[in-house]
Order: structure tokens, then sequence, then C-alpha cells
């Protein structure tokens, strides 16, 4: 137990409470607060829980003001380098790089389990074709539990691993599915023989009138994109699939809650917000009128991309997905995109500008991606999928860590209550 303590002292009545504070191994430590409603009748109030940690966790490490991102303590720019997706999918669940039999092994179940229930593609016949895929896919991820049913005993740690591997495997067939609908085609199945991101652009694009050839340079790009994607602490959605588990549901169920999450412009909905952002300024020439209405206040539009709740320097992630931005589209013979050269010019005028400086407002990881998928061929309305597929080894490793930990309980926040006092019932016709 830390002997480091705060003290709260409330000067009303005079009474001085020790709490505890819980150090971590990384960065600031937490005053252990469970017992201040106890001690002094108060509730802490933290909306959007800036100063709030929920839970332990050995999983992701972020220091946002030095813009480090470790995944169990391995720095994002090596594994963005050197890894592979499962590899790393395999890092979040485990904790540890697997062996190269614990990585065949770990492939090879991933792979046993890419199929869907047969049953499932008629879940797609029900949207409408111009569907949001986030709509489709958060629907299809949450009816998995009726079909899965023996995965989803959260007890069983046979059963969360094999949950772990199956979401992991059926999110890029999910995916493909919700694409095939979206663009009229035959749905395509997994192919075994390819590689997870391999796997994912034939679902995507493969048809059956031709041969269709996994471009390298599309496929590196893609794994890398779901390394940088895989986790990130206690962000909303994943702290939306914590809050979900907390109650006991099926871990279906809490990855499709934290897909829902994920969906919002705030949050993993920013990279689809990027691109449209981008369309509307249309011309270099108009970055400057945007940058002003981002910095109005009463005007809603915000640089979208730019800023993080944590990162108060450049985001790791965006820093890496910037670089290989100019690599595909160089690759691709579309280095001249218009689109980049106005992304480029936006963030440069911006992180001249002292409104951004001030508060630290630099491109976050959505600012650049929806560019390297729109390069790879996937439309604007996927992209947030495309982060979904990304972040589930970490939603899933981060559920199977709070569902492991003997201190987590149901969630269950309190509140300020400002409404009415008590009042008696008055018949309408007295009203
Ligand atoms: C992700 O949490 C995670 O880890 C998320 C994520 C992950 O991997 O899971 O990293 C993924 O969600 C990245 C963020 C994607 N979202 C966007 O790009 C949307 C645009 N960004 C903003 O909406 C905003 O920056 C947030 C939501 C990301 C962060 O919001 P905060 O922490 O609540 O910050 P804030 O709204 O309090 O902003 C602080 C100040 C405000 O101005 P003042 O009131 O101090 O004058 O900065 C301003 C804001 O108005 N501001 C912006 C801005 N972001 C913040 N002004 C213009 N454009 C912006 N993008």
């Amino acid at each position: 137990m830390s002997k480091h303590t705060v003290t709260v002292t409330d000067n009303t009545s005079g009474k001085s409470v020790e709490f505890p504070v819980k150090e971590g191994t990384h960065g600031p430590g937490a005053i252990d607060i469970k017992s201040v409603y106890k001690e002094f009748g108060y509730f802490t109030y933290d909306p959007g829980f800036t100063s709030t940690a929920s839970c332990r966790s050995d999983i992701t490490f972020i220091d946002g003001d030095e813009g480090v991102l470790l995944y169990r303590g391995y720095p994002i720019e090596q594994l963005a380098e050197h890894s592979t997706f499962l590899e790393v999918s395999h890092l979040l669940l485990y904790g540890e790089l697997p062996t190269a039999d614990e990585l065949d092994a770990f492939t090879a179940s991933i792979t046993k389990h890419t199929m869907v229930n047969e049953s499932l593609k008629d879940f797609f016949d029900g949207f409408h074709y111009n569907a949001h895929p986030m709509a489709m896919l958060t629907a299809v991820v949450s009816s998995l539990s009726a079909f899965y049913h023996d995965s989803i005993d959260i007890n069983d740690p046979e059963s969360r691993e094999l949950c772990a591997h199956r979401i992991i495997a059926k999110m890029p067939t999910i995916a493909g599915a919700a694409f095939k609908h979206f663009v009229g085609e035959p749905f395509v199945y997994p192919k075994n023989r390819l590689s997870y991101s391999g796997n994912l652009l034939n679902m995507l694009f493969s048809r059956p009138t031709e041969d269709y050839e996994i471009n390298p340079v599309a496929e590196k790009a893609l794994d890398q994109l779901l390394i940088l994607h895989a986790d990130h602490e206690q962000n909303a959605s994943t702290s939306t699939v914590r809050l979900a588990g907390s109650t006991g549901t099926n871990p279906f169920a809490a990855i499709a809650s934290g897909c829902a999450a994920l969906w919002g412009p705030a949050h993993g909905g920013a990279n689809e917000a990027v691109l449209r952002m981008l369309e509307e300024i249309g011309d270099v020439r108009n970055v400057a009128h945007y940058i002003d209405k981002a910095k109005d206040k009463d005007d809603p539009f915000r640089l979208m991309g730019f800023g993080h709740r944590v990162y108060k320097n450049y985001d790791p992630r965006a820093t890496i997905i910037r670089k290989t931005c100019h690599e595909v589209l160089h690759a691709m013979n579309m280095a001249d995109d218009p689109q980049l050269e106005l992304a480029i010019k936006l963030e440069e005028i911006a992180l001249q500008d002292d409104y951004f400086v001030e508060r630290k407002l630099y491109p976050n990881v959505d600012f650049y991606s929806g560019l390297i998928y729109k390069a790879l061929g996937i439309p604007t309305q996927f992209f947030t999928v495309m982060f979904a597929l990304g972040r589930t080894p970490g939603w899933i490793a981060q559920w199977a860590e709070m569902t492991e930990d003997g201190e987590q309980r149901i969630g269950r926040p309190r509140q300020i209550y400002t409404g009415a006092a008590r009042r008696d019932y008055v018949p309408v016709v007295k009203r």
C-alpha cells in the first residue's frame, strides 16, 4: 500500500480525511476516493472524466504531454514498423509478444473463426443499400451472441478466450459483408490462405467476374492502420465497453456498445468527418476562412481530426499515419491528391495559429487516416468501420481485464440533482 496520501478537509465541518494514492508503474497515480461519500456525504464531480481514473490497467500507456503511446510497454512506433496486426492483437490480449509457435497457433485460431453463421447474411438484406455501415456493423456485432452461445460465459476463461478470437476473426467478414451490401455486389467469403489484412481487402474488393490481385502496399498500409487503432487506454468507446461489460452482459453486446460509441464524430467518427470537412473546404484558398470558423465560439464548426483529450502534443499515431499517407499515395500515383495538399496546408496554418498553439491542438489519429482509406478505395462512410476493426482487440482485451479484475463492480455513477423538489400530483383539471 502506498504511504502517499492526500488529505481532504471540509472547511465547513472542519473534518479532515486522508485518502491513499494508488500509484502505477508509469504516469500519474490516483487518489482512491471510494470512501469520500461515506466520509463527507458528498460526491466528486468530473463531467467528461478529465481527472478520473476508472480502473487500473496493464494494457496501454499514454503520456499526452510527451506524445508517447505504449501497448504493453512497446512503443507504437516500433510496433507500427516491425509488427503485424495479429501479433499486436496477441500482445494486447496476452500481454506478451508471441513466440513464432504462439503466433502460428494464434493465427490459425483466428483463421479458423473468420466465417460467420450463414444466417447472418440475411441480416444485411434487411438494411437499405445505403444504410450507414456503422449501423450495420453495430447491429450485426450485437447479434453475434444469438449465434455463439458457447462463448458468452463470462466467468469461464476458455469461453472468454474463444469469444476474443471469434470477434477479432469475424469483424473483417462482417465489414466485408456490409460493404458488399452497400455496393450491391455478392458477398465474398474469407480465404484462409490470405493474411488478415489481405483477407479484408479481398472481401471488400474482389468480384466473381475477375481475379483480384492484393496490392502489397495496400495490404501493409492497412495492417499498419489496424495496429495504430488497436487500443488507446480508457477512451470513450473502450470505457463504454467496460461499463456495459460491468453489468455482466455478454461480450458481443459489450463490443457492440463500443461500436455505437465509436461512431460519434467527436471520437472514431472523426475520420469520416475529416474527409467531409476537406470536401467542404474544397480549396486551399478557403483554409483561412475555415480556420476562423473553427476558432469562432459561436460557430459549431470544429477542425475535425484536430485536438485530443489526452494528447497535448502530436498524436504519435498521426505522425506515423502522415508518413504512410505520403508513401501510399505516392505508390498509388495519387501523390498529387488535392485533398492531401489541402490537409497539409490546413495542418501547417493551424499549427502556426495562436488559438491552436495555446490550446495544444494537434492533428490526431483521424486527421490523415481517411486519406489512406480513400486511396485504398474505401468509401468515406466506411472509415469508422475500419477504426472499429482496428480497435476490436483493444476492446476485447480491456473487457477481459475488467472481467478478471476483482476490484471492478457494476459501474453506476451518481449525480448532482438540480431538478424540482418533492411536489404532489395535480389532476389535469386543476392545472
Ligand atoms: C479519437 O480519447 C481517445 O483516446 C480517442 C482516440 C482513440 O484512439 O480512442 O484517440 C480517437 O477520438 C480522436 C479524436 C477525434 N475527434 C476529432 O478529431 C473531433 C475534433 N476534436 C474535438 O472535438 C476535441 O478536440 C476532442 C473531442 C477530441 C477533445 O475534446 P476535449 O478534450 O473535451 O477538449 P475541449 O472540447 O474541452 O477543447 C478544449 C478547447 C476548447 O476551446 P476553449 O473552450 O478552451 O476556448 O479547444 C477547443 C475547444 O473549443 N477545441 C477545438 C477543437 N478541439 C478542441 N477548437 C476547434 N477545433 C477543434 N478540433
